[in-house]
């Protein structure tokens, strides 16, 4: 069995630096005692550097929420590229979030995301998911073409470096995940059409991950019943005891 891949996104949290500091430490503490998951954080710009920690730090890197579209430096007033933050240490960036979409990222945008941050040698953890449901169906299409359309320019070559996280956007920052026998459902279907835009290998060779709601207590059900390989985690990573907890019970999952 592989490793299960859990990635906290911090978005724009927590306030102070010394919270960063804190929540940093204990994650990387918990992460050095796990044997069957590893951890990224990604925390806001100016913390990255504190979360990095100096020395050894097993089973856990670094991730970044976002990259400029830019790959060359130059007058982007506010942006920040993929080459500074590879530079930095950081190993993944989070690419066409919900809410990074929501703020005006279409799929081309998204895909320039991508590019980017593969060309910069990490790897590219593209955020997918429909905004409603709907009894038809419909959804399933707008999913698809955002997934396609996401990927863009992207060449088969550097598939292997893009994580795809499944996020039902009404599923994130809510109250329950999308049902964990749903949640497989729909890695298949995301798989099938990352196979459609690469190649059947490459899409099942890819860590797909599901992120929307996760807790301490619904985090094993969805990595076993949901058959993911892994977790995109927001509220949850910031309190220390409760995403320590999660880290522990998807560990446990055989
Ligand atoms: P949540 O956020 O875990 O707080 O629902 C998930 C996300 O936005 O990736």
């Amino acid at each position: 069995m592989s490793k299960r891949l859990i990635i906290g996104n911090w978005k724009m949290n927590p306030a102070t630096l010394d919270e960063a500091k804190e929540i940093a430490r204990g994650t990387r503490a918990a992460a050095a005692k796990l044997s069957h998951v590893d951890v990224v954080v990604c925390p806001p710009f100016p913390f990255l550097s504190v979360v990095t920690g100096k020395g050894d730090m097993p089973h856990f890197a670094l991730g970044a929420q976002s990259a400029s579209i830019e790959e060359e430096n130059g007058s982007y007033t506010g942006e920040v590229s993929a080459t500074m933050l590879a530079d930095m240490g950081v190993e993944h960036v989070i690419v066409g979030h919900s809410e990074e979409r929501a703020r005006g990222d279409d799929d081309i945008t998204v895909a320039r995301r991508v590019r980017a941050v593969l060309d910069a040698g990490m790897k590219a953890v593209l955020c997918v998911g429909e905004k409603e449901r709907d009894e038809g169906g419909a959804y399933l299409h707008t999913l698809k073409e955002q997934i396609v359309g996401s990927l863009t320019g992207i060449p088969t070559s550097k598939a292997k470096n893009i994580i795809l996280a499944y996020e039902p956007v009404w599923a994130i920052g809510a109250q329950d995940p999308l049902a964990s026998e749903q949640i497989r459902e729909m890695g298949i279907f995301v798989r099938k059409t990352f196979s459609d835009v690469f190649s059947a290998d490459q899409a099942l060779k890819a860590t797909l991950l599901y992120g929307g709601s996760v807790n301490a207590r619904n985090a094993a059900d969805i990595v076993s019943i949901g058959q993911v390989d892994g977790l995109l985690v927001g509220r949850e990573s910031l309190h220390l005891t409760a995403f320590v907890e999660l880290l522990k019970a998807v560990d446990g999952v055989r």
